[in-house]
């Protein structure tokens, strides 16, 4: 049941650090990932892949997009994230060493089975193998991809995924790092990742400290019809991923953009009434991001930052800045989810939407 929490995807967000820590759980070693712990075949899978087609939907698709970045980061390894109903009717050319990576919370969604089944048919001879990161052991995705990791995030009963993603980054970050592994990276910084990765639970249980101050600062989101959402990086995808949360249970609006696509259009829509969501950890974009910010204040926009203590914002008229605990930039992304999970559930609550089961969705979408 949903215990001492007024809905589903309440009580999952607050399991979110429980979750994670499943997710690490038996994988990590003094210094480095346990590859052999992602199965017996992982190792030589992991270790002839050469560029890494990730493919998923919704929110999964946004895990995916995050862990582009971390792939491309840390272990060199090029990598393309698209959505699976696309993926599937493209004429995809995947060359030699190609791992087939599908992302899905329930394994069930057909758009990405269909993806899965597509590639194998079509250009099985390129693929490497295929890698399913999934939350239900048992499912269709698991049964037909070679190797799958499960993120032992728990049964999640509300619509908008929650625990699934962050579990879906956590596992993203563990195959980021093996590959960096094999791939003879220094392992200085992989030692230091495995380290935060273990500090991770009790850094995300920090973070939902913040949940009385951001249920405060939703009763101003009530009246807007549309909200944009900003970020850069690596928390670009987690801006859309907040756009995605706001609109799915509260029914407003809402876009995301990467903080510099701004001027080339969305700066148009900025004014009095239009709220500006903005995601600013400490990274070698925070000055970009600043300027960015200080575009959408000139022209009047009301905006909202959620920022490292050392990004040195000050709230002022027009800026709400609300602290999150300072982490490592590669880690943000999981840490500002939970802070756009919590908005969109209290704007949710506030427009009395039925938040666990919002119109017109389904938790498992299994036709086309
Ligand atoms: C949004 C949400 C959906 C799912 C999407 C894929 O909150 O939950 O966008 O992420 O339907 O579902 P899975 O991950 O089960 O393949």
């Amino acid at each position: 049941g949903k215990g001492e929490f007024d809905h589903y995807m309440l009580k999952e967000i607050h399991e979110q650090p429980v979750a994670v820590a499943n997710a690490l759980e038996g994988r990590l070693g003094s210094d480095q990932v346990l590859i052999e712990a992602f199965g017996p075949q992982a190792r030589q899978l992991l270790g002839k892949t050469r560029q890494i087609h990730l493919v998923a939907c919704g929110t999964s698709y946004h895990a995916g997009m995050v862990a582009r970045y971390w792939i491309e980061a840390l272990a060199g390894v090029p990598c393309q994230v698209e959505i699976a109903s696309e993926y599937r009717y493209r004429d995809v050319v995947a060359p030699p060493g190609t791992l087939l990576l599908t992302l899905s919370q329930s394994g069930e969604t057909a758009d990405t089975l269909a993806a899965l089944r597509h590639a194998r048919k079509r250009q099985g001879e390129n693929y490497a193998g295929t890698l399913s990161i999934c939350n239900v052991p048992g499912s269709s995705l698991v049964r037909e991809s070679d190797l799958s990791l499960m993120t032992h995030a728990g049964p999640e009963i509300g619509v908008a995924s929650t625990k699934a993603f962050t579990t879906q980054l956590t596992s993203l970050m563990l195959v980021a790092l093996a590959l960096r592994q094999l791939r003879g990276g220094d392992q200085g910084l992989t030692a230091r990742l495995v380290h935060r990765l273990r500090y991770l639970p009790t850094l995300l249980g920090d973070t939902l400290q913040l949940d009385a101050e951001i249920a405060e600062l939703a009763q101003r989101f009530v009246d807007y019809r549309h909200t944009l959402f900003l970020g850069r990086g690596a928390q670009m995808p987690i801006a859309l991923e907040g756009a995605l949360k706001l609109k799915e249970i509260s029914y407003i609006h809402a876009e995301a953009y990467p903080a510099g696509e701004l001027k080339h259009g969305p700066l148009a829509l900025i004014d009095g009434n239009m709220p500006v969501v903005a995601l600013a950890p400490m990274d070698e974009l925070i000055d970009k991001l600043k300027s960015n910010l200080q575009e959408v204040r000139a022209r009047g926009g009301q905006l909202v930052v959620f920022a490292d203590p050392e990004s040195r914002l000050e709230q002022e008229e027009g800026m709400r800045v609300v602290r999150v605990p300072g982490c490592c930039r590669f880690l943000a992304p999981i840490v500002y989810s939970l802070p756009l999970q919590l908005l969109a559930y209290h704007v949710a609550v506030a427009r009395e939407t039925d938040v666990d089961q919002p119109r017109n969705l389904a938790k498992s979408v299994t036709v086309e």
